[in-house]
């Protein structure tokens, strides 16, 4: 969690250092802070709160010129979220100025060691601790700043992207990265560095991303040189041209990105199979699933990890996988898997499911099936993320930048896609006969105008959040594959609204949450034609004679749940494991519209961060 941002050039650090803040405030957005030297003093502003708090009070100070600029946009970890806490951190002599995000696990220990050579510390943070480390090293070794960056990060455990300048040496910043990601933008004789490429994306579309244990001295009218931190090596810097532009991160007149993004899914669910589903041909072509077919063929089972709402897309593709293919699937929340000692054997193949690819417990979840000889496949939306490219192989769900702190449109492509590969096994194994297969390549081609169709409901669903939005508590329901829809619904709502919600399979009801229907509960009831219809309705009945009230969400032209229901929201018919594509959108436009009226801030909802990369 937490954003970074620096300048080294010829322009003012300040402008563009503030907006690529702005870009990155979803990663954490509790405090902030900004660097930046004009050739007599390194002046430092901080404060508690957003990047725009920032702006007033560097804009009061004057705290606005300097060619060279560091940036920080903070989710605390060590020390509360404060002016103190916020980065950037100076050490003890005011020379060096570090930004950091992630974690230093054994600050502690290094922090009373160099309080007996007499630093003193004014935060809570390990970062002010890693800073002060960099600087003895520097005075007692008589280094350049890389190596004594080098040889302090040889000492520290935990995880990091830093960037860090000395005022002696305005013409130089040393960035370094281990778990966290961190790019470096390459300019006409100027430098960017961030935690993504979104602060620079309109300065330069050439950027290097370096790879864990590497760092780099990033030098004006130097090449930028990239060493690996455990010997000093180096290594070829690697320069990739950018395929971002600009349109995808900005709001495009849409009034929080949450919106924005909900309204792409029929675009982006064609983004993630355009070239891969080839109905004309009747094949599915992926380059990633055909190189490893007989990892998957010859599989005992696939263990999907994930957290949050990919683990909600992992469990629809069980189904789909179990339904389609014939494999046994394992749904594990990464946190759990990754500590729980798991039975893991080369016959397993692990796939990780992860928007940001940044995901701290993922990437360890899929280290450990590594160590233990599973092939590991990533399905990941960030092009170069930790995930992908620690995975063996994998696919992108080229979703296009996901900024809204809540996610939409990286769960419905990641359905989109595990459908594909469901579908592609499927084929190759002879599971699933030929008319079958091309009527899902049909349907799978008909999704995107199907999506667009749902949101047409935005009004009615507006209308629908106006009736609940104050209430305390909402109940989700569905079977089958919408179940996962169901805790889905219920995710979203809680983290932008702060409404409390709990989704349940629906025949699971009677068995406890039953006990919290009155007529104050309002249960949203997933109860489309293809899935378990009959039993749904039973279930609603028995809301009804509890007077629970109910939104339902159906299949165009049902009357029968309409007669039952308060509100019902229509969505067209499709194929049953393809329904999460279309069920989900007016749950998450329920969730939007509520969360607004509470006047919550959707894109940045308290205490979230979009990548976390803390476990
Ligand atoms: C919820 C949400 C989170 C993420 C989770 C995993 O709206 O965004 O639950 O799904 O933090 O993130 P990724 O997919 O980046 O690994």
């Amino acid at each position: 969690m937490c954003g970074i941002v620096g300048y080294l050039g010829q322009r003012e650090a300040y402008p563009i250092v503030i907006k690529g803040l702005e870009r990155l405030e979803y990663r954490g957005y509790d405090s902030a802070g900004i660097v930046l030297y004009d050739g007599e003093k390194a002046k430092l502003c901080k404060t508690k709160g957003k990047v725009t708090d920032l702006k007033g009070k560097a804009e009061s100070e004057n705290i606005t010129t300097g060619s060279i600029g560091l940036g920080h946009t903070r989710w605390a970890t060590h020390g509360e979220p404060n002016d103190v806490n916020a980065h950037p951190h100076l050490s003890n002599s005011g020379n060096l100025a570090i930004i950091h995000n992630g974690i230093i696990e054994n600050y502690g220990s290094i922090k009373k060691e160099l309080e007996k050579r007499g630093y003193t510390f004014h935060s809570d943070t390990d970062t002010e601790v890693l800073v002060n480390l960099i600087e003895d090293i520097k005075e007692k070794e008589q280094v350049k700043l890389g190596k004594a960056v080098q040889i302090a990060l040889n000492q520290v455990v935990g995880a990091y992207a830093i960037a860090v300048f000395d005022k002696s040496k305005p013409d130089e910043i040393v960035v370094a990265k281990l778990g966290s990601p961190l790019a470096i933008g390459v300019g006409e004789g100027e430098f960017f560095i961030a935690s993504d490429a979104s602060p620079f994306i309109e300065y330069t579309n050439n950027a290097i991303y370096l790879e864990d244990e590497q760092m780099a001295i990033v030098r004006l009218g130097r090449d930028v040189k990239v060493r690996q931190i455990k010997d000093d090596k180096s290594v070829a810097a690697y320069v990739q041209e950018l395929q971002l532009n600009l349109d995808q991160i900005e709001k495009n007149g849409y009034d929080h990105f949450m919106l924005k993004e909900i309204h792409e899914q029929p675009h982006a669910i064609k983004d993630t199979y355009r070239g891969r589903l080839r109905t004309n041909e009747g094949i599915i072509k992926m380059a990633g699933i055909e190189d490893n077919l007989e990892k998957f063929l010859n599989a005992n089972r696939i263990i999907i990890v994930a957290c949050g709402t990919s683990w909600h897309a992992g469990l629809v593709a069980e189904y789909i996988f179990e339904d389609l293919v014939r494999i046994p699937v394992e749904v594990e929340y990464a946190s759990e898997f990754r500590y729980r000692n798991p039975v893991i054997t080369s016959k397993d193949v692990v796939i990780a499911i992860s928007q940001s690819g940044e995901t701290a417990d993922t990437l360890a979840a899929i280290k450990l099936a590594k160590q233990n000889g599973a092939f590991v496949f990533g399905v990941c939306n960030v092009v170069g993320s930790s995930i992908a490219r620690e995975s063996h192989a994998g696919a992108y769900t080229h979703a296009g930048p996901e900024i809204g702190v809540a996610s939409t449109k990286a769960f419905t492509t990641q359905i989109t896609l595990l459908s594909l590969i469901a579908l592609k096994l499927a084929q190759s194994k002879g599971m699933i006969s030929k008319t079958e297969f091309h009527q899902y390549l049909a349907e799978m081609e008909a999704i995107p105008d199907k999506v667009e169709k749902v949101l047409l409901s935005d009004d009615h669903v507006k209308y629908i959040s106006s009736v609940y939005k104050d209430v305390p508590n909402f109940l989700y329901l569905g079977r089958g594959y919408n179940f996962p829809v169901a805790l889905e619904g219920a995710l979203k709502l809680k983290e932008i609204s702060y409404i409390h919600a709990e989704g349940y399979p629906a025949a699971e009801m009677k068995h406890g949450p039953i006990a919290l229907i009155d007529e104050q509960m309002p249960v949203v009831v997933i109860a489309t034609k293809k899935g378990h219809y009959e039993k749904v309705v039973s279930n609603i009945q028995e809301i009804k004679s509890r007077k629970g009230k109910i939104i339902g969400i159906v299949t165009e032209g049902d009357k029968e749940v309409k007669s039952m229901a308060d509100y019902v929201i229509e969505v067209p018919e499709t194929i049953e494991g393809l329904t999460p594509l279309l069920t989900t959108i007016p749950l998450q436009l329920l969730s939007y519209h509520i969360a607004v009226m509470r006047n919550c801030n959707v894109d940045q909802p308290r205490n979230l961060a979009k990548s976390v990369t803390v476990e």
